[in-house]
C-alpha cells in the first residue's frame, strides 16, 4: 500500500511511517529492507552508530532512489562543524546513495557546537547532498540555542509512546513548525500488553501494535517501529488504514506516565 507523506517546513514531504532499524544488522538487516520495500515502506531510519549502513544499502539494491527516503544520523562524538561533511561523505558511500533525504544531529550537546553543526547541514543541503535536517533527543534549551541564532530545524526526532508524551516538547515543535518522529513508538514492544491498548485491540479487530501507530499518525507524528518479520512489517503498516474516534484517543492519552524507556548516561535531558 501507499504510504501517506507529510509535507515538512522545508517542502520536502516524507513518508509517515518509516522502519527503524535499530539493533537490526548483516544478512538479518538486509532481509528485512528487503521485505520492508517489498511491502511498500519508502522510508528507512538509520544512524551511523547502528553499523548497519551497508547491510541497508545491500538490501535497497534496485530499489527506486526517489522514492526512498532514507535518514542517517551523526553520532555525538562527531559534533564539531569541520566533522559534518566527512561524516556525511562516509554515510553516503556506505549507504550507496548520492544524498540522505534527512540527516540529523543524534543526541546534541550543549558544549557541542550545535549551532555551528546546524549551520554546516544547512550547507550540506545547499550543496546537494541532503534534503533536510534536525535533531534528535533535543531538549527545548537545544532547540532554542539553534533557533536563537536564526538557523532553522525541519524534523525532531525522539522517544514518543503512550507511555512517555513530553507535552512541552511536542507543543515547542509544533509551534515552530518542526516535524515530530516519534522513535520507540512501540515502546521497544514493552508497552503492547497495556490493558487500555489490548482493549482496543480487541474491540476494532486489529493488533496493539496498530492500535499504538494509528495514534502516533492521529496526532500528527510520524512513527518509525522496528519491526523483524514480515508479519510486523505488514501489520505495522496497515495501522495507516485504520482511524480512532475522540474517544478512543484520549483513552490512549490517559496512558501517559511519563516513563522514559531510553536514558543513556550522555542524554541532556535535564538541559
Ligand atoms: N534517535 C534516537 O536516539 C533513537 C533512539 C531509539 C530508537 N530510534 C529509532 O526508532 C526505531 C524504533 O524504536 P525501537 O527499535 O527502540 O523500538 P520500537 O519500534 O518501539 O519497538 C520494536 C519492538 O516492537 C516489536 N514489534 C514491531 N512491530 C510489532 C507488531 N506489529 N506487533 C508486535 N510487536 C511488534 C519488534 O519486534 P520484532 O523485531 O520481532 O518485529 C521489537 O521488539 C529504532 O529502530 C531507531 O530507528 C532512534
Amino acid at each position: 500500500m501507499d504510504i501517506p507523506y507529510k509535507k515538512l517546513s522545508s517542502g520536502v514531504k516524507m513518508p509517515v511511517l518509516g522502519l527503524g532499524t535499530w539493533k537490526l544488522k548483516q544478512d538479518a538487516c538486509t532481509k528485512v529492507i528487503q521485505d520492508a520495500w517489498h511491502a511498500g515502506y519508502r522510508h528507512i531510519d538509520t544512524a551511523d552508530v547502528y553499523q548497519n549502513h551497508l547491510d541497508i544499502a545491500k538490501g535497497l539494491k534496485g530499489a527506486s532512489r526517489e522514492e526512498l527516503f532514507l535518514v542517517s544520523k551523526l553520532w555525538h562524538e562527531e559534533h564539531h562543524p569541520d566533522q559534518v561533511e566527512p561524516a556525511l561523505d562516509r554515510a553516503l558511500k556506505e549507504l550507496q546513495v548520492d544524498y540522505l533525504d534527512a540527516y540529523l544531529v543524534h543526541w546534541p550537546k550543549k558544549k557541542g557546537h550545535l549551532p555551528d553543526v546546524i549551520y554546516k547541514m544547512d550547507q550540506m543541503m545547499e550543496k546537494g547532498k541532503i534534503r533536510t535536517y534536525g535533531m534528535c533527543n533535543g531538549t527545548i534549551h537545544h532547540m532554542q540555542d539553534v533557533l536563537n541564532q536564526g538557523l532553522k530545524l525541519y524534523i525532531h526526532q525522539f522517544e514518543l509512546h503512550p507511555l512517555f508524551v513530553d507535552e512541552n516538547i511536542i507543543q515547542f515543535c509544533q509551534m515552530q513548525e518542526i516535524a515530530i518522529t516519534a522513535y520507540s513508538p512501540l515502546g521497544k514492544g514493552e508497552i503492547l500488553q497495556h490493558p487500555t491498548l489490548v482493549d482496543l485491540a480487541k474491540k476494532k479487530d486489529r493488533s496493539p501494535a496498530q492500535i499504538v501507530l494509528a495514534w502516533c499518525l492521529h496526532k500528527d507524528f510520524i512513527a518509525i517501529p522496528k519491526a523483524s518479520s514480515p508479519l510486523h512489517l505488514e501489520q505495522n503498516i496497515a495501522s495507516c488504514l485504520i482511524r480512532l474516534s475522540v474517544k478512543e484517543v484520549s483513552l490512549i492519552d490517559a496512558i501517559n506516565e511519563n516513563k522514559r524507556l531510553i536514558h543513556p548516561d550522555f542524554a541532556e535531558f535535564d538541559y
